[in-house]
């Protein structure tokens, strides 16, 4: 499978984490946003991240200033039209994602893959909005919060989906290093809908602005439960807002079960811009 060229749209968290990885197989990768000021700010941090990588001997200098030729940033009406893959990582909002991928399916070359790194939304839902003809390559990549160290990407296959060129980007990710899992077009996929838990329950057992019962759950969490961050930590890295929409998402899809309801802490912060530490600011401060 030919991935030499892709373009990832999308420039926050997820794209520029996305964008990173694939530069660092030495794909050629541009990366997309409606934001200037948010396309300077993840090309300087990259570029930061792959420098503080030559200093701990991870990379040599010669491989990063290679990647720095890969990586280029630009507006949509400057890439590639053939372009091998499009990784769309925009704001988790169905109707802009759908708009989105319209734009899409006009502007590439009738054999470019476009896939969704959504942790929500049913493929089968954003593939209306291409043609037939474009719907076989058509699919989900979900990456990992941060993506450039986090080796699961969930590879959902979408109703018309080729099943064959899913297969095919599994094999490709795993002979990258990555562990795909092949996933079924369900509502918040696997480990979004396993996880919605453990939110939650946490945030129940909150129940309000408590920051001293926050580090208590988190260290628990961390200390019996083995896992790398607590559940407030892992909030405030993926984003409030982010987290607030795929809860709210998972929890309609499924009818409104009352196991994935949101909570009205997540609201109440995305209503403040408390979204984490994106805004410096979540459950807790990083200044
Ligand atoms: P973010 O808020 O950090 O970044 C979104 C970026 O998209 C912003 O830079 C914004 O300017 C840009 N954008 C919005 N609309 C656009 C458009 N129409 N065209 C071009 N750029 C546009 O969001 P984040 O966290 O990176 O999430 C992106 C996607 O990845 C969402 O679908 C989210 O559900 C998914 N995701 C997020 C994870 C996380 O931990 N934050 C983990 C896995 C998936």
């Amino acid at each position: 499978m030919n991935l030499q060229k892709i373009v990832v749209i999308g420039a926050g968290t997820m794209g520029s984490g996305i964008a990173q990885w694939f530069t660092q197989q030495m794909c050629s990768v541009e990366l997309v946003d409606n934001s200037q000021e948010q396309l300077a700010k993840a090309l300087q941090s990259i570029h930061t991240s792959w420098d503080k990588l030559v200093e701990k001997q991870k990379l040599s200098s010669l491989e990063v200033s290679r990647m720095k030729e890969l990586l280029s940033i630009k507006s949509l009406d400057q890439v590639s039209r053939s372009a091998n893959l499009v990784i769309e990582a925009i704001i988790e909002n169905l109707a802009i994602k759908k708009d989105l991928f319209q734009k899409l399916d006009q502007y590439f070359e009738a054999h470019t893959i476009l896939a969704s790194n959504t942790s929500s939304f049913p493929i089968e839902l954003m593939a209306e909005a291409v043609t037939d003809d474009r719907k076989p390559r058509f699919l989900g990549l979900h990456f990992f919060n941060p993506a450039t160290i986090m080796k699961l990407v969930e590879v959902i296959k979408g109703k018309d989906s080729s099943l064959e060129l899913c297969q095919e980007l599994y094999q490709w990710f795993d002979a990258k290093d990555k562990k795909p899992a092949m996933c079924k077009d369900s509502p918040g996929f696997i480990v979004n809908r396993v996880a919605r838990n453990f939110y939650g329950e946490p945030l129940r057992i909150v129940e309000e602005d408590d920051q001293a019962k926050m580090k208590e759950v988190d260290s628990i969490l961390k200390e019996v439960g083995g896992f790398k961050m607590g559940p407030f930590e892992l909030m405030d890295l993926i984003g409030i807002d982010v987290n607030y929409s795929v809860t709210c998402s998972v929890w309609e899809a499924y009818g409104q079960e009352p196991r994935f309801a949101p909570h009205k802490l997540q609201k109440q912060m995305v209503d403040e811009k408390r979204l984490g530490r994106k805004t410096k600011r979540g459950f807790y401060k990083y200044d």
